[in-house]
């Protein structure tokens, strides 16, 4: 196995780890080893040619999309969409995929972020966390169409255990037990400007989830898709976990979808500041698509239209919803990696941490938006901000728990 391991090193220049490895004890070695031996040093090596030759997306032309907004929908719309979407639920052919796979740094929170605490005492009467508030859409539809709708979840291979945990020591939330599923996504490994591997405070290679565009290729690979197949579901509406006013089983957006005859659709809210940190739905070179908001230049940013209003204007909320076809053909589409440059601390020859004070290493993660490149049609349906999305991604200010909390209970206040 070590031979194995070394020559594996070897093969992809990382004869560093070599070094490392003959340093440590047994324990650490032989865990190190089973690790090296299931890593994809091909797929690192090519993201590192990629690195060293500058990925460039060719972008030809740039368009604003369609998108229909949801409170100019005319009452019989709606009562169709309603009507239509509502069967889908009522039937149990709706499930909900909550991604929460991410390591949510910026919020600060160690553990997973699902599990974050909420004062949200004035509605719920004690604290809460974020899962237990996004487990209320389950018990509203379980009294709304009397149906318990499937819940997956996808965690990181670091967070899958104690996100099981949590769920098992709340008691699933009271929701039945049977129809939640938790799915683990991919890791993949970051890299220095060398295209080397670093070593964790752990004394494993530091990998890091591989982006929540990695959901496809899991979906496949851990049978989900076949247990939805089995379960009869249809349509899968997909979110992270971060916006505590998600929206996910609505017949309105199920409806609208089916009726335009889609097979994909996504929610959006207009971006009024052009630096709000979302990416904005376009079309590109003819496709559909998001330019994210670290990705997109100071012109389309600041572009407006005719009236002075935003022209790229519907951020990404992460409110996708899928036909299970949809979701077949996407498990074999190969997405390409973005990349972040991070400060990740690192363990040197000599076993010793190093704290870096600029960014050292590569990050590498796949969009779950670029697979809509691969659909003709989209429904967009524009929300309302208050209505639909209160995202925690910071510690304190632009969204923070408390400006979602804020969002929350407004919203709560004026709908009970
Ligand atoms: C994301 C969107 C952005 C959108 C914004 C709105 C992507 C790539 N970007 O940005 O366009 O405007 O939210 O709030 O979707 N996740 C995983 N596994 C991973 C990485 C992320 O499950 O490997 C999950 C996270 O747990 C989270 C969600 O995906 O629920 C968003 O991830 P994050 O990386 O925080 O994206 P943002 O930068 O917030």
């Amino acid at each position: 196995m070590e031979n194995k391991a070394i020559s594996i090193l070897k093969y992809n220049n990382q004869e560093h780890i070599i070094e490392i490895l003959e340093k440590m004890n047994l324990e650490r070695r032989e865990n190190l080893i089973n690790q090296i031996l299931g890593v994809n040093f091909k797929e690192v090596n090519n993201l590192y040619n990629e690195l060293k030759n500058g990925y460039k997306e060719n972008i030809n032309t740039i368009e604003p999309i369609k998108y229909v907004e949801k409170n100019k929908l005319l009452l019989e719309e709606k009562n169709e969409y309603d009507s239509i979407g509502s069967d889908v639920i009522k039937n149990n052919k709706l499930a909900v995929i909550t991604m929460a796979g991410g390591q949510g740094t910026r919020l600060g929170h160690k553990g997973p972020k699902g599990t974050y605490m909420l004062n949200l005492e004035d509605i719920f009467g004690k604290e809460v966390s974020i899962f237990e508030v996004l487990a209320q859409n389950f018990i509203k539809a379980k009294s709304e169409y009397n149906v318990d709708i499937n819940w997956y979840i996808m965690t990181s291979n670091g967070n899958k255990r104690e996100t099981v945990k949590f769920f098992e020591d709340n008691n699933y939330f009271n929701l039945n037990k049977n129809n939640i599923k938790f799915f683990v996504q991919n890791d993949i490994p970051v890299i220095d400007e060398n295209g080397k591997v670093i070593i964790g405070k752990d004394y494993l290679i530091k990998t890091a989830s591989n982006g929540n565009g990695g959901i496809y290729e899991v979906l496949k690979e851990q049978n989900i898709l076949k247990d939805m197949k089995d379960k009869g579901i249809e349509w899968v509406f997909v979110s992270g976990v971060d916006n505590i006013l998600v929206n996910p089983i609505d017949s309105i957006f199920v409806g609208l979808t089916i009726k335009n005859g889609d097979m994909i659709a996504a929610k959006t809210v207009k971006k009024v500041d052009a630096n709000e940190k979302t990416g904005v739905y376009c079309k590109k070179n003819g496709k559909i698509g998001v330019i994210e908001y670290n990705e997109i230049s100071d012109e389309l940013r600041n572009a407006k239209d005719e009236n002075g209003d935003l022209l790229y204007s519907q951020s990404n909320i992460i409110s996708h919803l899928y036909n299970i076809k949809a979701l077949d053909l996407l498990t074999d589409v190969d997405l390409r990696y973005h990349r972040a440059h991070k400060k990740v601390p690192y363990i040197d020859n000599n076993l010793q941490e190093v704290i870096p004070t600029e960014p050292n290493i590569y990050k590498f993660e796949k969009f779950i938006f670029d697979a809509f490149e691969n659909f003709d049609n989209i429904s967009i349906l524009s929300v309302n901000k208050e209505e639909e999305f209160a995202p925690i991604k910071n510690a304190e200010g632009n969204d923070s728990p408390e400006t979602a909390m804020k969002l929350y209970t407004n919203f709560l206040n004026k709908h009970i």
